[in-house]
């Protein structure tokens, strides 16, 4: 079993990313280690200058995520764990596959859609090709599995075209590239926006009080949870419920930090008082399933130069993967000599 997924170094790393998806590295890492696989983790530094960003910045920020996936829990010595530029042969790789990409799909990427609404400055050509650049980033290494937030499933549905499409028109018969199934979590793929429940948690949203971000302090974390909307049902209602969005999602984030159903969350707060109880119940367990994370985070992130060896030996053992996919694809496409 082999397992690939990318996290961009854009901004500070939140609760949905937490929950969605770098939890699920972790478990992925492990899984793979059992079996005998093979766990690879890209930080997608070219997918960040998709949109208006700050050059300095940018490798800061790449830094920050990478001490934040090791303090979450991925080992470089038991995983791959890399910055997307480090290996050219990814964007060669997606060149070659816009050739089998439509047009029209991408065009169709609520991605797309939504992030180019967004934008006051430019709408590049790089945020519409975000998606084939994506493709190329799993496609690379032939992996089985994509664990991704309930966000990506279009983008990983996409792959999977551009996959088949390939192997039916260059592929002679032989799976050249495989179409890797998604991995996303039954509970916690999509955490909402703690003051507007409407919306998932991100990065770019209106306030920072809706954002519960991964390295912030147990106070902050309290006092924002205090201050998540939930409804003015009189008496309150603890449960899920698709015109409770506040409340669901609460209990959506109790259930994924303790690994049960958010049913199960809502019937062990049958005895509260209120939604005051709720949240309280949810800061508890987003506090002690973060603090660890936090803790390690600092001394982690004050080696910069471990930092930056541990992705290039990460890139070295990447690139000798893609490499091999690479020489296939352009084989088979009759691009360069014969190989
Ligand atoms: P990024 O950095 O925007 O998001 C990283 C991961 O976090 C998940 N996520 C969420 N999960 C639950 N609730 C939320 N509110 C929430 N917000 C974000 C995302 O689904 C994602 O899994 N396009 C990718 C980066 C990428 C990639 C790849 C992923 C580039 N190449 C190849 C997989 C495979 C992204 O959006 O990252």
């Amino acid at each position: 079993m082999r397992i690939f997924s990318g996290i961009q170094p854009t901004g500070r790393k939140h609760l949905g990313n937490y929950i969605g998806a770098i939890r699920q590295y972790v478990d992925g890492q492990q899984r793979a280690a059992l079996g005998g696989g093979l766990a690879i983790f890209c930080i997608v530094d070219l997918h960040a200058i998709t949109v208006a960003y700050d050059p300095a910045e940018l490798r800061q920020r790449t830094y920050d995520t990478a001490a934040l996936l090791i303090a979450a829990g991925l080992d470089p010595a038991s995983c791959i764990l890399f910055r997307q530029s480090d290996v050219p042969e990814q964007t060669e790789l997606c060149w070659l596959l816009a050739s089998v990409t439509a047009h029209g799909d991408l065009n169709r990427m609520h991605q797309f859609k939504e992030k180019s609404e967004t934008q006051r400055e430019l709408v590049s050509a790089g945020l519409f090709f975000y998606p084939v650049l994506q493709a190329a980033d799993v496609l690379a290494y032939r992996c089985d599995e994509v664990p991704v937030g309930e966000d990506q499933r279009q983008h990983i549905e996409l792959m999977r075209d551009i996959a088949e499409r390939f192997n039916a028109r260059f592929g002679d018969g032989r799976e050249l590239l495989i179409s890797p199934e998604h991995r996303i979590p039954e509970v916690g793929a999509r955490i909402m926006d703690l003051q507007d429940p409407e919306s998932k948690m991100s990065t770019t949203a209106a306030s920072e009080e809706g954002t519960i971000y991964v390295l912030d302090e147990p106070e902050l974390i309290k006092r924002k949870l205090n201050r998540a909307v939930t409804d003015s049902d009189d008496p309150p209602r603890i449960a899920c419920d698709p015109d409770k969005r506040g409340v669901t999602n609460l209990l959506e984030i109790l259930a994924a930090c303790k690994a049960i159903s958010p049913d199960e969350a809502a019937a062990e707060l049958a005895d509260a008082r209120g939604y005051g109880d709720l949240k309280s119940a949810v800061s508890d367990a987003v506090i002690e399933m973060l603090a660890p994370v936090r803790e390690r985070y600092e001394l982690i992130r004050a080696d910069e130069q471990a930092l930056e060896e541990s992705l290039l030996r990460g890139a070295e053992q990447a690139r000798e993967i893609a490499a091999a996919t690479l020489a296939d694809v352009r084989s088979a496409m009759g691009v360069g000599p014969v190989g």
